[in-house]
């Protein structure tokens, strides 16, 4: 187990690289089990969910080699098409192999993946999508047992919400099947664009990335291929949000403001001086944060649910009120009660959160729920007075490439401490 040691009071200054982005990385993994030929992907952040999912196209017969930021992907003469419950539980969204699994081998099993800590997590919209493609898929004793004897077929898909990881399965399913594939109401998020970009340089024919329809062309063999992950968006909020909350002046380059640009709008709306460059986005806070009104999170463009946690923290400390609503993930609020033991004063009911934001906060010792959630305590523990110590540190490593480490480049004051040996989660 391991803990965070967080001295709250720096000012953060200084630059910094932002990671890759986990959510980028992980459905272009699964992807890769598609392909025959070796891929190189750069830019890919050390996580423990990033090893998860190599650990998994490792069980499914290719070879993986991950040298710092370069990981190499070599399926030829993979067959695999199971996935046992300890992976599934590992990574959530490790559902996400399901369609590659499929549309390499016609069969596949694994469990249903656990819910997690922002409530349930169905996949009634991923199955859906491959069982308009011909797959059958038998839900039994809390495995998915799924075949497609005459193989994956072209279909139109019309998702009735917008679900990210549906539509990537959907989208990996459809781009060696038979015919062609229009997926509508699909997510928009540039993780599909940054997955899409890469199967395209694989040889797969999709069209509209990006927007609501995605219309694919089946074509019969997928090479591999060299592809650099795109910037980690929320990477990038959580470091913009830290320097926010401690009255700092940072650089992140190696990003692109125009992946979170309604958060840059919230911290801009909260007192801070944003100045957009080439691949970088400067900060330059006020002494304190102002509220910043209504934040309704929804899919991509609009307010990322992942950034909700984080700009919450610094709305803990901001004068004045402000309110989220989560129309994602309506239970998402697991982060409330640790940010009310550290002095925050918010109040939740059903689906929104009010927060009166308090002169400071103070330094406790407190659990991470969740990944996101982990990260806007460290964030409050930067803004608070005293030292607060953040347990269950699991949870933040499978999104953030050694978050102390990045965070001290900046001028915090946050070490780790090493307990007992073995899981913390
Ligand atoms: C992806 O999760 C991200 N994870 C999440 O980031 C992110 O919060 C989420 O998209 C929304 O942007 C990865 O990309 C690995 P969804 P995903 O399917 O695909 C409901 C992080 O912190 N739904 O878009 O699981 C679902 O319950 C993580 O980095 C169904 O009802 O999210 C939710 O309410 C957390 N049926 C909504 O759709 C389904 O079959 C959106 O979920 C699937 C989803």
């Amino acid at each position: 187990m391991s803990k965070l040691i967080v001295n709250g009071g720096s000012p953060l200054r200084g630059a910094l690289r932002v990671q890759g982005a986990k959510n980028s990385v992980l459905p272009i993994l699964a992807s890769a089990y598609l392909t025959n030929g070796e891929s190189v992907l750069h830019n890919c952040p050390e996580l423990s969910d990033v090893q998860a999912a190599c650990r998994i196209l490792r069980m499914l017969g290719c070879h993986t080699e991950i040298t710092g930021g370069t990981i190499r992907v070599l399926p030829d003469g993979a067959a695999g098409t199971f996935i046992p419950a300890a992976d599934m539980c590992e990574m959530r969204s490790s559902i996400i192999f399901l369609g590659a699994i499929l549309a390499r081998t016609g069969t596949a099993r694994l469990s249903a993946p656990g819910g997690c800590d922002l409530g349930p997590r169905p996949i009634d919209l991923h199955l859906y999508a491959l069982r308009r493609m011909g797959a059958v898929i038998r839900e039994t004793q809390g495995q998915l047992v799924c075949s497609a004897p005459d193989g994956l077929c072209g279909a139109v898909i019309h998702f009735p919400s917008v679900s990210v990881g549906a539509t990537e399965n959907a989208l990996i399913a459809a781009v060696t099947a038979r015919g062609c594939t229009r997926i509508r109401n699909a997510a928009r998020e540039p993780e599909i664009v940054d997955l899409a970009a890469y199967l395209q340089k694989c040889g797969a024919r999709i069209y509209g990335a990006g927007t609501p329809e995605l219309y694919v062309e089946g074509v019969p063999r997928l090479r591999g291929a060299e592809h650099t992950v795109l910037p980690d968006r929320i990477g990038t909020a959580t470091y913009l949000t830290a320097a926010a909350v401690t009255g700092g002046d940072v650089t992140l380059y190696h990003t692109e403001a125009q992946l979170l640009m309604p958060v840059l709008h919230s911290l801009h709306r909260a007192g801070c001086e944003i100045e957009c460059g080439d691949r970088q986005i400067h900060l330059t806070a006020p002494c304190r944060l102002r509220a910043m009104g209504e934040i309704f999170t929804a899919p991509y463009p609009d307010f990322p649910t992942d950034a909700q946690a984080l700009l919450m923290a610094a709305a803990s400390v901001a004068s004045g009120e402000t309110r989220f609503t989560d129309t994602v993930f309506p239970h998402r609020f697991r982060h409330v009660a640790p940010l009310c033991a550290m002095g925050a004063c918010i109040t939740v009911k059903n689906d929104e959160a009010t927060v009166r934001g308090v002169e400071h906060l103070h330094g406790a010792s407190v659990q991470a729920t969740d990944l996101r959630g982990g990260a806007a305590l460290v964030i409050a523990g930067l803004a608070a007075h005293g030292t607060t110590t953040i347990s269950r540190v699991c949870h933040i490593d499978r999104g953030y490439e050694h978050i102390e480490t990045a965070l001290a480049q900046l001028g915090a004051d946050i070490t780790r401490k090493a307990e007992h040996p073995g899981r913390d989660c």
